[in-house]
C-alpha cells in the first residue's frame, strides 16, 4: 500500500503542502518517498529509499517550489526498496511524471510491449510502465488527456494514480480503480491524494471519486469522467456537487497530539470513538434498516480481515445470543469456501476499518455478485466499502493512522452490538423496554473502558521481552477475544501468541507447555468451567495470568504462578465484557513494543490497509 497526492495552485508554492502531505501519508508506506515539481521549463524529481523525516531534509524540500506536483511514500509491491524504485516515475522524456498506489496485473506483458516499442524501463516497479504507456499512447492521441485514458484502458488490476506533464503544468490527471483516491477543493488549489488525513492541513472539502473514474483537476475546476465499455462518460457538474462532502476530522485529530505514538493515541482515544459510535448510531435510522435485512435474510455471512474478522466473530456470538440467528464468519480472503452456496436473500457483513482491504472488497463483490446483499461496516467515508455496500454502518471513530488496529476493533463491536439489538427488536425476540435496558448499558461502555485503559497502563508487563511463544485462551466470548488479543502481540510486540479455545487446548496444543510457558486466560462470565483448563495449565508449570472483569468470582486462588486480573465493569452483562478485556493486551503488547525499542506505529512487514491481494 502506498500514499500519493498531487496538487495544483493558482498562486501558491505547493511545495509545503507536499511535503505535509507526504507526513500525513507516512503511515500508508513508508520504505521510500518522493516528489515531482513543474518547475521552469521542466520537471524536478527527489526521490530516495527511506523514511519522510529523511528524504524532506536530505533533499532541502523547502527550497524547491512551484505551483504543480506530485508526491509518494511506498510500501513496496513490484521490486525492492531503493532509490531507483521510489515514485515518481517518468516516461523516456522525462516530461511525465506519475505516482501510483496498486497492482497492475499485466505489467508483464506491457514492459514486453513497450520495450519492443523501444522504451527504456529502468526500474523494476509496475508504476514505471505507466508513464511509458501515456508516452507510447501521445502521438496516436489528439490531446494528452485522450494519451492518458488510453493508457488506464490499457491496465488490469488495482490502481489509485496522479499524473503530471510538464507540457500542461496547471494540471494534475488521476485515475481510481480498486485502489483509494480522493480529491481535496481547495480556494485557489485542489489536490488529488489517497486518503483524507494527507488534505486536512490544506482542506476540509472532498469529492468523492469512484472506482473505473479519472479525469483532472486544475487550481479552480475539476473534470471527471468514467470508463465504461461505451467509452468515456463524462460526470456532470451538478452529480459532483452532490459528491462532496464536508470532513469534520480536524488536523489534530489526525496527528498525534502529543502522544509519543499514533497506537498509544489510539487506545487512549477508546472512550471518545466508543462514546461517538454509539450516540453517532444507536439513533440512525440506517442501523435499523440494516437489521431488518439481517432478520430477514436467509444465510447471514460475516467476513472481513485481521482485526475486523476478529470484530466479525463477537458479532456472530451475540447475534446467536441473542436474537438467537446462526452466521457463518468467513476470512475474507477464503471467500470461496463458501461462494458457490451464496445467493439471493443472503446478507452479507462485511467489515473493514478502511474500507479498502483488497481481500475483503474481492469477497464483497464476488458476493454481491452470487445476489447477496451487502451491509458494510466501516470508518471512512467514501471508501470503496461504502460504494460496494447495500447499507452503509459508519464506525465514526475517527482516524486511525496506528497499523495496529485499536480503537477501530472496540467500535467495530459497539456498531454490530448496535446491530444484534435492533436485529433481535426487528425479530420480535427482544421488546423496546428490554433493547432499552441494554442500549443503557452500552451507553456507559466508554467509561468502563477509560477505567480498563487506566488500570491497564498502570500495570507491569506481565510477559518476559525474551519470550518466544505464548498461548491465550478463552472459552466462549473469551475464546473470540483471545484472537484479537493474539493478533496484537503478534503484530507488535513481534512474539509468537497463539489464541485456542481453552477445552480444546488439552486435544495437543497442552504439549507444548513446560515449566515457567506463559499462558494468558481470558476468562469471561459466559464460560466460567475455563476454571478447569487454568488449573491443568497450572499442573504442567505454566506461568498463568487470569484476565477476567470484577463482575463474577472465578474460583481459583492467585498464587507464585497464577496471576489474576481483575478489571473493572461492575454489573454482569455478557455485551459490556469486551471493553474492558481488550485494553489490556492492546496495552501489554504496545508496552512490550516500546520496551524492545521498536516503533508501534510501524510494525515490520505490515501496513496499515492491505491493497493487495
Ligand atoms: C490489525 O491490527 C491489522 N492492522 C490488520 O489485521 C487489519 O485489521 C486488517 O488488515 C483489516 O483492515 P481493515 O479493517 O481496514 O479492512
Amino acid at each position: 500500500m502506498c500514499g500519493i497526492i498531487g496538487v495544483c495552485a493558482l498562486n501558491r508554492n505547493i511545495t509545503p503542502m507536499i511535503s505535509l502531505g507526504l507526513r500525513r501519508l507516512e503511515y500508508r508506506g513508508y520504505d521510500s518517498v518522493g516528489l515531482a515539481i513543474i518547475s521552469g521549463d521542466g520537471l524536478v524529481i527527489r526521490k530516495a529509499k527511506g523514511d519522510v523525516d529523511s528524504f524532506l531534509s536530505r533533499f532541502k524540500v523547502e527550497e524547491l517550489s512551484g505551483l504543480t506536483g506530485l508526491g509518494h511514500t511506498r510500501w513496496a509491491t513490484h521490486g525492492p526498496p531503493s532509490d531507483v524504485n521510489a515514485h515518481p516515475h517518468t516516461d523516456c522524456s522525462g516530461r511525465i511524471a506519475i505516482v501510483h498506489n496498486g497492482v497492475i496485473r499485466n505489467w508483464n506483458s506491457l514492459k514486453r510491449v513497450l520495450e519492443l516499442r523501444g522504451h527504456r524501463i529502468v526500474s523494476e516497479t509496475d508504476t514505471e510502465l505507466i508513464a511509458h504507456l501515456i508516452e507510447d499512447e501521445t502521438p496516436f492521441s489528439s490531446s494528452f488527456f485522450e494519451a492518458f485514458v488510453r493508457a488506464v484502458s490499457r491496465l488490469e488490476g488495482s490502481y489509485a494514480i496522479a499524473v503530471v506533464n510538464a507540457d500542461e503544468p496547471n494540471r494534475v490527471y488521476f485515475a481510481r480503480m480498486k485502489s483509494p483516491l480522493v480529491v481535496g477543493l481547495g480556494d485557489g488549489f485542489n489536490i488529488v491524494a489517497s486518503d483524507i488525513p494527507a488534505l486536512l492541513d490544506s482542506t476540509r472539502r472532498i469529492l468523492l471519486i469512484e472506482d473505473g473514474e479519472l479525469g483532472w483537476v486544475t487550481p479552480t475546476e475539476v473534470k471527471l469522467f468514467k470508463l465504461t465499455e461505451l467509452g468515456l462518460v463524462s460526470v456532470e457538474d451538478k452529480d459532483l456537487e452532490l459528491r462532496v462532502r464536508v470532513v469534520e476530522w480536524s488536523v489534530e485529530e489526525a496527528s498525534k497530539q502529543g502522544y509519543p505514538y499514533f497506537m498509544l493515541k489510539e487506545i487512549v482515544e477508546q472512550p471518545y470513538s466508543i462514546k461517538s459510535t454509539y450516540e453517532g448510531n444507536v439513533e440512525d435510522p440506517t442501523l435499523r434498516l440494516a437489521a431488518s435485512l439481517v432478520w430477514s435474510s436467509r444465510n447471514i455471512i460475516v467476513t472481513g480481515a485481521g482485526t475486523s474478522y476478529h470484530a466479525g466473530l463477537i458479532f456472530s456470538y451475540y447475534l446467536s445470543r441473542i436474537p438467537r440467528r446462526i452466521s457463518h464468519n468467513i476470512i475474507a480472503s477464503e471467500y470461496k469456501l463458501v461462494e458457490e452456496a451464496v445467493g439471493e436473500g443472503d446478507i452479507v457483513i462485511a467489515i473493514s476499518q478502511s474500507g479498502e482491504t483488497y481481500d475483503t472488497l474481492e469477497a464483497v463483490r464476488a458476493f454481491k455478485a452470487r445476489g447477496a446483499r451487502i451491509v458494510g461496516v466501516t470508518n471512512v467515508i467514501g471508501s470503496a466499502l461504502s460504494r460496494e455496500s447495500d447499507i452503509v454502518i459508519y464506525m465514526r471513530a475517527g482516524p486511525e493512522i496506528g497499523v495496529a488496529a485499536t480503537k477501530t476493533y472496540t467500535s467495530q463491536i459497539m456498531s454490530l452490538t448496535l446491530l444484534t439489538l435492533f436485529t433481535a427488536l426487528e425479530g420480535g425476540v427482544l421488546d423496546y423496554s428490554e433493547v432499552r435496558s441494554k442500549l443503557e448499558k452500552l451507553s456507559g461502555a466508554h467509561e468502563i473502558v477509560a477505567r480498563a485503559i487506566e488500570k491497564s497502563l498502570n500495570h507491569e508487563i506481565d510477559l518476559s521481552l525474551e519470550s518466544k511463544s505464548t498461548y491465550i485462551l478463552g472459552r466462549g466470548l473469551g475464546s473470540l477475544i483471545a484472537r484479537e488479543a493474539a493478533l496484537k502481540i503478534k503484530e507488535i510486540a513481534y512474539i509468537h501468541a497463539e489464541s485456542y479455545p481453552a477445552g480444546e487446548s488439552k486435544h495437543g496444543p497442552i504439549a507444548l507447555v513446560e515449566k515457567g510457558f506463559p499462558v494468558y486466560f481470558i476468562a469471561t462470565s459466559d464460560s466460567p468451567e475455563i476454571e478447569g483448563n487454568v488449573m491443568e495449565m497450572k499442573a504442567r508449570g505454566a506461568r498463568v495470568v487470569v484476565v477476567k472483569t470484577d463482575s463474577w468470582n472465578l474460583d481459583v486462588e492467585p498464587e507464585d504462578t497464577v496471576k489474576i486480573i481483575e478489571m473493572p465493569l461492575g454489573e454482569n452483562e455478557i455485551l459490556l465484557e469486551p471493553y474492558p478485556l481488550i485494553p489490556y493486551f492492546q496495552i501489554l503488547a504496545y508496552k512490550i513494543s516500546v520496551a524492545k525499542g521498536h516503533n508501534p506505529d510501524k510494525p515490520r512487514n505490515l501496513a496499515k490497509t492491505v491493497t493487495v491481494e
